[in-house]
């Protein structure tokens, strides 16, 4: 072998040290692995949050130093697409604040709705209603997506209409079918709870509608998924390249292929799943067309008929762009976590991932502005459900959060 083997591992072995951890010095950034529960289990007590465990939180300069956050395996291919960070650095502090924002139904009219209402922990950040279910039980038109795994995506809302998190963030706070409440209500609700005072004092200067955005797009960023048996399966796939021998030869390589093998037979993708990928990622279900990169999507617009038979059907993208090309077009989504956020599409439509593969093998609904790379698959039965295996094996754990701890009510 000409080549060192190692050389053919960058994301396996490459470690950036542009950071530091723990105990860091004056100005430089903490390293810390998103999906580390630490960053999401709030300040520390039971019971509502008092100004004095605040201060105390607030005091220890751990918590305002600037974090360097790090992906976990499988998400980590996407380190180059992270967005957000240089206009709104993460600290603890704030992401604690965010964190209290995003569970707090005092953010809506009447304080019965928080947006984890909608994007539910216990049900994989959506809900599992068809359309978001609002304030006095009002019915929106789309299907609640999850909000994880944020700190890959750009443009948000299924026709991306919001141009970051955090101005998607204050959104619904405004929205009258979901939360109910304006901006300006909402700021003055939270000035009068000391113990959110001194905590948006602390983090941003004073309480703002702009620092609503910026501390719950913090907390979203922090939420993301971590390794599935799908991922765990890709690790491994490179060595499959390489000559046993070799990588014994090499004791680094020899070891990471051990640990590779291991944490793959552990959390084992089933024969059918691993067919499933195949397809997925062939022509033959030319799922990759769209559900690429690292959060298994391409960020973008396309129209695959959903909805398209109603007699006003939702126009999705072109209401952004005005272009007619764009009607019926909306966001790809992750198809990480999906097993857990039925039903799907932007509508709600599809009760489950067996009914989505029926919509791709029929090629979706024809429609004058149906996505070129929407065609009839004529997949078998066996092939159908290892698909759907396949996307049951993209499932990978979400950090531990605290959902109860509030700030008190003065
Ligand atoms: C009443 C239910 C409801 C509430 C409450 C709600 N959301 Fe949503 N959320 C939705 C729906 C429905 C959409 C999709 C709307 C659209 O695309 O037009 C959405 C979209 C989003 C998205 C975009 C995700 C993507 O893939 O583009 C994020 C992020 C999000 N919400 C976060 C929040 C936050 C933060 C709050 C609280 C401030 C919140 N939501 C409150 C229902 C809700
Ligand atoms: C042309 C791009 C494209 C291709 C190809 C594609 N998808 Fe999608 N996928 C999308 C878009 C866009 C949506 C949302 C459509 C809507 O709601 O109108 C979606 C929705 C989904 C959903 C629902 C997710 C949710 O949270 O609601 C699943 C599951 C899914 N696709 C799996 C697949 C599989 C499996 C394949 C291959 C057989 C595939 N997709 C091929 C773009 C694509």
């Amino acid at each position: 072998m000409g080549q060192r083997p190692t050389r053919r591992f960058p994301v396996l072995l490459g470690i950036g040290l542009l950071a530091c951890s723990g105990g860091c010095p004056a100005g430089a950034a903490e390293r810390v692995m998103l999906g580390d529960a630490s960053l999401t289990a709030g300040i520390p007590g039971t019971g509502p949050i008092t100004v004095e465990e605040v201060e105390r939180f607030l005091a220890d300069p751990k918590n305002s130093v600037e974090l360097s956050p790090e992906l976990p395996l499988g998400l980590s291919q996407g380190t180059k697409q992270i967005t957000g960070l240089d206009t709104n650095p993460l600290t603890r502090a704030k992401i604690e604040l965010g964190r209290q924002l995003y569970f707090d139904p005092r953010l809506s009219a009447d304080a019965t709705l928080s947006c984890a209402s909608c994007h539910d922990p216990s049900q994989g950040y959506g809900a599992n209603t068809r359309t978001g279910l609002g304030i006095r039980g009002q019915q929106g038109g789309r299907n609640s997506p999850v909000s994880f795994n944020r700190i890959l995506s750009g443009a948000q809302f299924w026709d991306g209409r919001a141009d970051s998190l955090e101005a998607q963030a204050v959104g619904p706070i405004a929205n009258p079918i979901e939360m109910g409440f304006t901006h300006e209500g909402v700021v003055e609700r939270l000035k009068g709870i000391p113990a959110y005072e001194k905590q948006f004092q602390k983090v941003f200067g004073g309480v703002s509608i702009d620092a609503v955005g910026k501390a719950i797009a913090a907390f979203e960023r922090v939420i993301v998924t971590g390794p599935s048996p799908y991922d765990y399966g890709e690790q491994l796939r490179p060595f499959a390249d390489l000559d046993e021998d070799d990588i014994q030869e090499d004791e680094e390589l020899a070891k990471k292929y051990a640990e590779a093998k291991a944490a793959a037979a552990t959390y084992a993708m089933s024969e059918s799943a691993q067919r499933g990928r195949e397809i997925f990622f062939s022509s033959k279900g030319n799922c990759t067309a769209c559900h690429v990169g690292a959060n298994l999507s391409d960020e973008k617009f396309h129209n695959l008929g959903v909805g398209m038979d109603k007699p006003e059907p939702d126009v999705g993208r072109f209401a952004v762009t005005k272009d007619p090309k764009d009607t019926g077009a909306f966001k790809t989504p992750t198809v990480r976590n999906v097993a857990y956020t039925a039903p799907y599409m932007h509508d709600g439509s599809l009760a489950t991932l067996e009914e989505v593969v029926e919509w791709y093998d029929k090629g979706g609904h024809a429609n004058p502005n149906l996505s070129d790379k929407i065609k009839p698959l004529k997949l078998t039965d066996q092939e159908k459900a290892d698909l759907v295996a396949f996307m049951r094996a993209c499932t990978g754990p979400t950090p531990a959060v605290e959902t109860g701890r509030l700030p008190a009510q003065p």
